[in-house]
């Protein structure tokens, strides 16, 4: 095969709000790869379970129910004309729905519970049956695609990725306030890496990347050569 016909699969992980989207997105676009933001797939569940009555207002989450509804969830990505992806539910478009501060409540408890996560990794590896894809997450490089080619664990202090949620909102038009975010981000960090099953992890063989002061083109020319090193191995 002609390297440059080369697929590989790009697994890129890391903290809530750490611009791991962001990244994955333009880096797809930027060398025809297709993208999965399996973020938007537990937030999704979540909304389904919220909407059922499966969540309490102390977020407590009834994993029985959601594991029995697991079967009638399904998740799907629609391209819009301009060019995004848009998360669908059950056929329904809830790609800002899933993005509001009560769905971000109540999405780590749902996404500890061990059935979802075996449901939502195992439809994510089927994503990727014929490589060629960029997708972010926490556990894509430790548990998704344990051999993604390239692998990229992302970070930046709490303060900045909560600056950077609450201006990605109000651009949305989702009220938030700063010292909410910053609690959510905080309280999710927590609850992603100490859950039992697959936590947030760097792979050890992930290449790290600290983006605090990276401007959004020099984060695409760092990937873009990362991409260019693994494929041309
Ligand atoms: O990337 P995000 O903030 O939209 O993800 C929402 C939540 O989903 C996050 O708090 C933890 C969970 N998640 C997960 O457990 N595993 C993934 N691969 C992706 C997200």
């Amino acid at each position: 095969m002609d390297k440059n016909d080369k697929k590989i699969i790009i697994a890129i992980d890391g903290y809530s709000s750490s611009g791991k989207s962001t990244m994955a997105k333009s880096l797809a676009k930027a060398i025809g790869y297709k993208y999965v933001d399996t973020g938007a797939m537990y937030r999704a569940v979540t909304l389904y379970a919220m909407r059922h009555g499966m969540i309490g207002k102390d977020h407590v989450a009834n994993a029985q129910a959601i594991e029995a509804a697991l079967p009638d969830i399904n998740i799907t990505f629609m391209l819009m004309p301009d060019g995004t992806q848009h998360t669908m539910l059950n056929g329904e478009d809830v790609e800002t729905l899933i993005r509001r501060m009560d769905v971000s409540d109540n999405v780590s408890p749902v996404s500890a519970i061990p059935a979802v996560r075996r449901n939502l990794v195992s439809k994510q590896q089927a994503f990727g049956t014929e490589r060629g894809i960029v997708m972010d997450g926490r556990d894509i490089g430790t548990t998704v695609f344990p051999d993604a080619e390239l692998k990229i664990f992302v970070n930046a202090p709490a303060a900045t990725r909560a600056m950077r949620r609450v201006k990605e909102l109000q651009e949305k038009g989702i009220p938030a306030s700063y010292d909410e975010v910053l609690a959510n981000v905080e309280s999710r960090d927590h609850q992603d890496e100490t859950r039992a099953e697959s936590p947030l992890r760097r792979a050890e063989d992930a290449v790290d990347l600290d983006n605090s002061d990276l401007t959004l083109e020099e984060q695409d020319a760092i990937l873009v050569r990362l991409y260019k090193e693994r494929i041309s191995r």
